[in-house]
């Protein structure tokens, strides 16, 4: 099933299902002048038999109307306190108004979105964050089903149309949403598809047939190139593996003006599929390893958002492709590789993969485009789910402002951030023993998402602002949310399409 959204002044001529929306403890805005006397009364009653329904955020109270009295069925959305209604929270609803929607077999939806004067969210917006929020849950990855599923069977498209005096900025904000929904989409879909059908040389493109048309340049190492120039960490990540490695290398250029200033960097960890290598992980569960490549998913996702709203901004992309696997040629723990940076790292664990194909995207990045800041995505390590569980993404930043901005967006978006230490003590346990690092850490699995974060900090040049944000816990959803389905998450589009918007935009 699709979504269709219209926004205007006017209702359509065909409903079949109403939303109202109603505040905690049963208040409804001022104008319910669309609904005559007697259907508001009607309304009433309906409540004052179901006293469980208080209008708490969430609450659903469907009810059914006679043939000929207008809708088929009126939703009653619970939208809780005006005065915590903000752009965020509308999306919520937004969110916890689609399944209701399916649950119920609505097929021309009218929605009036809240419009209190109490709420923090703009009136002639929150329709916009509202549609917005259905779109990230209303997300479906069905292409393997050959079985049609309930969904996809009767009706494709699902209208929805909103109800708003402001119809003019009700669209241009969902054009702008809608552009980031796009790549959480994107994001999405390259972490649920099967590690065989996505592999680095098929992922890259992948990329290339999805971000080109969209004014993005697209350069994509291959693993020649990436052995000429000396990628030496990454290519060890992937000799194991019968794919071949590769970098992809992405850029959006919004802002020509400051065509000559450094651009921002984001730079991805991409292991199509990690087993862990020669140093191999357990069976159970191993099958979500195909979502390793979650940060490289961010950055591309990222990336069809900025291009999709054209923002004007400098952005460059990178994302290191490689897929950890054992065989007669995988590296072995012991192996001394040398990073493109030149400095010699030493594996001691095989699946302390992620740092080694980062490491040297980080490098090439830093002395190829001179960034102004760099911020980092990885599902780097099970430490981080350790000390944060599954709530907050882990963020090492060694700059204050830049904290502060991503710390803004994550307020403004919702998605979890909080920040954890880098430390010369971190640093210094990733010395190697015959080599210049280790790619382990020396202090067991103690402080392993911190000591991970000290391993990429020692390929950070000149104290540029960098963040690296270790996004394991945030891979995957493990149940359905109001923000998405169960299954890959696309945790950091929306995050850091804010971040920009807000540090590089205004
Ligand atoms: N990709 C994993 C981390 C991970 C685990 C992400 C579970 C999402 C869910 C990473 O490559 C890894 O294996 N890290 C090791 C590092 C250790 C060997 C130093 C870990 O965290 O155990
Ligand atoms: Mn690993
Ligand atoms: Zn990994």
């Amino acid at each position: 099933m699709r979504l269709r959204f219209s926004f205007s002044a006017s209702s359509p001529a065909k409903i079949d299902t109403a939303v109202i929306c109603v505040y905690e403890n049963k208040k409804f805005d001022k104008n319910l002048s669309h609904l005559d006397t007697s259907s508001q009364k009607y309304l009433q009653d309906i409540m004052a038999r179901n006293p469980a329904f208080e209008g708490k955020q969430g609450q659903i109270l469907k009810y059914t109307l006679p043939k000929g009295k207008g809708p088929r069925q009126v939703i009653l959305l619970g939208v809780g306190q005006a005065k915590k209604l903000n752009d965020l929270a509308c999306e919520t609803l937004g969110g916890m108004l689609y399944p209701a929607l399916v649950a119920h077999g609505a097929t021309d939806v009218h929605v009036r979105a809240p419009q209190h004067p109490d709420m923090t969210a703009r009136a002639e917006k929150a329709s916009a964050h509202m549609a917005y929020g259905m779109m990230l849950r209303g997300y479906r990855f069905d292409k393997y089903k050959t079985e049609k599923s309930e969904t996809k069977k009767p009706a494709h498209t699902l209208p929805i149309h909103f109800v708003t005096p402001h119809e003019a900025d009700a669209k241009k904000t969902f054009k702008t949403l809608e552009a980031v929904a796009q790549g959480i989409y994107l994001a999405r879909d390259v972490m649920n598809e099967p590690p065989n059908i996505l592999y680095p040389e098929s992922y890259a493109a992948i990329i290339r047939k999805e971000l080109k048309p969209l004014g993005i340049s697209v350069e994509i190492l291959d693993m020649a190139k990436m052995k000429k120039l000396g990628f030496g960490a990454h290519l060890a990540v992937g000799q194991g593996s019968a794919r071949k490695p590769c970098v992809v290398v992405m850029r959006w250029n919004g802002k020509p003006s400051a065509k000559n200033k450094p651009p921002i960097a984001f730079v991805g960890k991409g292991v199509t599929f990690d087993t862990g290598g020669i140093s191999i992980k357990p069976a159970a569960g191993m099958e979500d390893m195909k979502m390793d490549m979650g940060g490289s998913a961010a950055v591309v996702g990222l990336m069809k958002a900025l291009a999709g709203r054209k923002a004007k901004v400098n952005v460059v992309g990178i994302v290191g492709l490689a897929e950890n696997m054992p065989s007669h040629n995988a590296v072995r723990p012991g192996d001394i590789v040398t990073s493109l940076s030149g400095k010699t790292i030493e594996v001691f664990n095989t699946d302390a993969e992620g740092r080694l194909v980062l490491c040297d995207a980080l490098t090439y990045v830093q002395r190829t485009y001179k960034p102004s800041h760099i911020i980092d995505l990885a599902t780097l390590t099970g430490a981080i789910m350790v000390a944060l569980g599954m709530e907050y993404c882990g963020a090492f930043v060694n700059n204050d402002k830049l904290w502060q901005g991503l710390n803004a967006a994550s307020q403004t978006t919702g998605e979890k951030l909080w920040r954890m230490p880098l430390d010369e003590a971190y640093r210094k346990a990733m010395d190697g023993v015959l080599s210049d690092l280790n790619n382990m850490g020396n202090a067991g699995r103690y402080g392993g998402a911190c000591t991970a974060a000290g391993f990429l900090e020692r390929f950070i040049e000149k104290d540029t602002p960098w963040a690296h944000l270790d996004i394991a816990g945030k891979m995957m959803q493990t149940k359905d949310m109001p923000s998405g389905p169960k299954g890959g998450a696309g945790f950091g589009v929306k995050l850091l399409n804010q971040f920009v918007a807000d540090q590089f935009e205004t």
